[in-house]
């Protein structure tokens, strides 16, 4: 008899936003003519630019000719793309970086998932706390992580690191040393990020041990006050000891789209082996690379039209996330990010959990957020809601919650 992999029987209930999506789905069933505004999942509302449009035409029609159709591509990505982000992600920056050190992929979620398979089962990981849940459950589903403790809230082998107010939600270093660290600035879900001196400390603390640093960038893009970091190898010694992922979903309207990259510097070695040569062994083996068409369109949020209009998308959500966080202010919330980040993050007020706080919002004013506790027991008590609706929708949203 074939057996499961009952890793898969450890993780907590389901995906936490099909989970979202689900009780949403319920209330409308019941309520059809409900006007229901979704500031849940940190899903983009607005249009493809037109440098992406076309982009995408001109790269369709190309393959449709003789001379431009292309079969399988390099599943590390075209140099073309690969390029244009080595050049103005990073060397532009200061940092770094070579063309050949970039993977490029379908997505960010994919990268942060599956980067831990090429990681022995006994590594050590260390989680912030309250955390994107994709890092949690791809170690659980590998059998990394073991016993999920009901009365703790957490699995036992897991470093969990509190993000707090008294933090400034800023991890502390572990005491007990991991072997892999997962770390997300500017944050999700709380918004927040760290500084340049901050994030030092971390790539040294990881270069002493002998940790790998897996930095998730995703969100770089809604960086606004200056000097803070926008990726890891600005900080020195980072290429000894960091892996970093980015997407294009949230700086240029992706999501549908599907495209992103993961930096593996050739510097980082273990028992002799780079773990350049592993990724490109797996992505090899297991991707086909993520289509000609979308990776055009990539290398049109490089052109200098394609920068200025992402500029202007991207301040867009900024302006949605300036109306949510004053908004909140003004109705007395206790509200954190949403200044370098397109998540604000605020205090359920009343002592209710973060699910009832969902509830109320759902079912006496029809707005969706995402209770804080589904990213981690360190999230109880505090509720996210994403600045990526419509301007529209966000003013709405927000009159809503300041009657309830
Ligand atoms: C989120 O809402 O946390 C993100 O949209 C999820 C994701 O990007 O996969």
């Amino acid at each position: 008899m074939y057996k499961i992999n009952d890793n898969y029987l450890k993780l907590q209930g389901n995906y936490l936003f099909s989970t979202i999506a689900k009780n949403v789905n319920a209330y409308k069933d019941s309520n059809p003519e409900a006007n229901i505004i979704r500031l849940g999942i940190g899903d983009v509302t607005r249009p493809l630019v037109p440098s992406i449009i076309e982009a995408l035409h001109k790269a369709v029609d190309e393959m449709g000719t003789p001379e431009g159709f292309r079969g399988y591509g390099p599943e590390q990505g075209y140099d073309f793309l690969r390029n244009a982000i080595a050049k103005q992600d990073y060397q532009a920056r200061g940092c770094n970086i070579e063309a050949d050190e970039i993977f490029i992929s379908d997505g960010s979620k994919c990268d942060v998932g599956n980067i831990q398979e090429i990681f022995a089962l006994n590594n050590k990981v260390a989680i912030c706390d309250p955390v994107y849940p994709v890092y949690v459950d791809s170690n659980v589903m590998a059998g990394r992580t073991g016993a999920f403790h009901p009365v703790t809230g957490g699995y036992d082998n897991l470093i969990y690191m509190p993000c707090l107010k008294d933090n400034g939600f800023i991890p502390e270093l572990p005491k007990e040393v991991p072997d892999l660290i997962y770390l997300c600035f500017p944050n999700n879900p709380t918004g927040m990020t760290i500084t340049k001196p901050q994030l030092q400390e971390w790539v040294d603390y990881a270069n002493k041990n002998g940790s790998i640093i897996l930095y998730d960038a995703a969100y770089e893009a809604y960086i606004t006050e200056p000097d803070l970091p926008h990726s890891i190898y600005e900080c020195e010694g980072a290429r000894t000891c960091a892996i970093e992922m980015h997407s294009f979903s949230k700086n240029a309207g992706f999501t549908g789209l599907r495209l992103g990259y993961m930096v593996i510097p050739k510097e980082l070695v273990s028992n002799g082996v780079t773990l350049h040569s592993l990724w490109n062994r797996r992505h090899g083996t297991k991707y086909n690379g993520a289509p000609y068409i979308v990776q055009r369109a990539g290398e049109a949020v490089y052109s200098e039209r394609g920068k200025a209009e992402l500029k202007e998308q991207v301040n867009y959500y900024l302006n949605n996330a300036k109306i949510i966080k004053e908004g909140l202010l003004d109705a007395g919330y206790e509200v954190y990010g949403g200044v370098n980040a397109p998540y604000i993050w605020l205090k359920v007020p009343n002592e209710k959990t973060s699910w009832e706080f969902f509830d109320t919002l759902l079912h006496e004013v029809q707005v969706v957020g995402t209770p804080g506790v589904g990213f981690g027991a360190h999230g109880e008590g505090y509720f996210r809601l994403t600045a990526f609706g419509t301007y529209e929708n966000t003013k709405e949203a927000l009159n809503r919650i300041k009657n309830l």
